[in-house]
């Protein structure tokens, strides 16, 4: 009898022990990896072992130059998973092998994951930005994004570098509870829809204390965001902080509760922005939205409500957008603009603004061709504190500020 005791006792002491142990780590180089040789094989391998272990455990890329192909790493997990690159993780240069993907990375169908390390992705972008001709046809080849996040439930991603991805750097889809800190996202001015972080239907995010230079959106919206703090976040140069674009698509869920606060918007084409397509079919609401405590620095538009988003005039603006912007604040936006439209709250005749509060905005136009406009169309906005220059003196319109200038 004490003898079965005693073993049941032990094996009470190994269960405890197994679940109270250590992260377990997954060295790629114990998988058959080696520096400058591709470890797609190597990476799927360990993440395998990694997701089946009944533990935390812990992929680690060491330091070395890493080529990766292209992966798929797919829960559900046992334990939460971390991936730390300390590395550098090297794209293929080339598109050829990506045609018909979506991503280089993807993290898909996890709960408990995290992506951390002082390494860097390297998307190696170059070639893509020069066969993107998504401006001029709406039938453009298709590149992949850097790294996909999609449906995870508790992210973190955390120190890592972003560089030169071939189209958006990260994309979080379906994901829940999820943050962003620390992180360093790197590509040229020049570089074609590298969007920094792009999110979508997700719900409760963190973007913070992060360094975001682009071609294009340092963060971009899409539908069905909800719960979205971005706070800490320095950008430029690049296109700015936006929610949008929206409507394009006809079943588009509502964006709702972001916030920006506390952030730098540098050298960039706009500060920050909603932008909604004309002429198109979807109309989610946009709700809840704050933006305070935004610093700008030579942004050519730094304050913007855009229902006529239409690049490329890829649309007809005859047909107003029906996406409905209500409850915005913008609050304690001050700096510097390089052109002399510094605000536009440009609203749909299709679905005028409602409740969009303007305060302490302190803008300065840095030419010399007259003076800072704030102009506004299907709005109303309710006003305190400092407003320069005073807001809505001009109708908001596509032809300011020549407009403006003869009136
Ligand atoms: C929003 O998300 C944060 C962080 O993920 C969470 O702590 C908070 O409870 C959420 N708030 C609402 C209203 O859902």
């Amino acid at each position: 009898m004490g003898c079965v005791k005693f073993h049941l006792l032990l094996l009470f002491l190994t269960v405890l022990m197994a679940s109270h142990a250590e992260a377990e780590d997954f060295d790629i180089t114990k998988h058959g990896a080696t520096p400058d040789e591709d470890i797609t094989q190597a990476l799927s391998d360990a993440f395998k072992a990694a997701c089946d272990a009944p533990t935390k455990s812990k992929i680690i890329i060491p330091k070395g130059t890493f080529p990766l192909s292209k992966i798929t790493l797919a829960g559900p997990c046992k334990a939460p998973v971390e991936v730390e690159v300390l590395g550098t993780v090297q794209a293929p240069a080339d598109t050829k092998s990506f045609v018909g993907l979506d991503s280089w990375i993807t993290f898909s169908y996890m709960d408990g994951f995290t992506l951390s390390g002082t390494g860097t992705f390297d998307g190696q972008g170059a070639s893509a930005w020069e066969v993107n001709n998504c401006h001029k046809s709406q039938e453009c080849v298709k590149l992949p994004i850097g790294i996909r996040f999609d449906f995870i439930t508790n992210g973190v991603v955390q120190d890592i570098t972003s560089l030169n991805a071939k189209y958006f750097h990260f994309n979080v889809l379906g994901c829940k509870n999820f943050v962003f800190q620390h992180v360093t996202i790197t590509a040229p001015e020049t570089s074609v829809n590298t969007d920094g972080i792009h999110i979508g239907r997700s719900d409760g995010l963190i973007v913070t204390d992060t360094n975001i230079a682009t071609g294009d959106d340092c963060i971009s919206i899409g539908d069905g965001t909800k719960n979205l703090t971005v706070t800490n976040v320095i950008c430029g140069p690049g296109h700015g902080l936006a929610i949008g674009s929206l409507g394009r698509q006809a079943k588009e869920e509502p964006v709702d509760l972001i916030t920006m606060q506390h952030c730098t918007v540098k050298k960039a084409m706009f500060g920050v922005r909603i932008k909604s397509w004309p002429s198109a079919p979807g109309k989610p609401t946009v709700s809840n939205i704050r933006f305070e405590d935004i610093t700008m620095e030579d942004v050519s538009t730094p304050m913007l409500i855009d229902q006529e988003y239409c690049p490329h005039n890829l649309c007809n603006l005859k047909s107003p957008s029906l996406v409905k912007i209500s409850n915005v604040i913008f609050k304690g936006i001050r700096g510097t603009s390089s052109t002399r439209v510094v605000a536009s709250l440009a609203c749909s005749s299709g679905a005028p603004c409602e409740n969009i509060e303007v305060g302490d905005i302190d803008l300065k136009y840095t030419g010399k061709d007259g003076p800072a406009l704030f102009t506004c169309s299907n709005v109303k906005p309710i006003l305190s504190g400092k407003q320069d220059p005073p807001a809505c003196t001009e109708q908001a319109g596509a032809d300011l500020p020549a407009a403006a200038a003869s009136a």
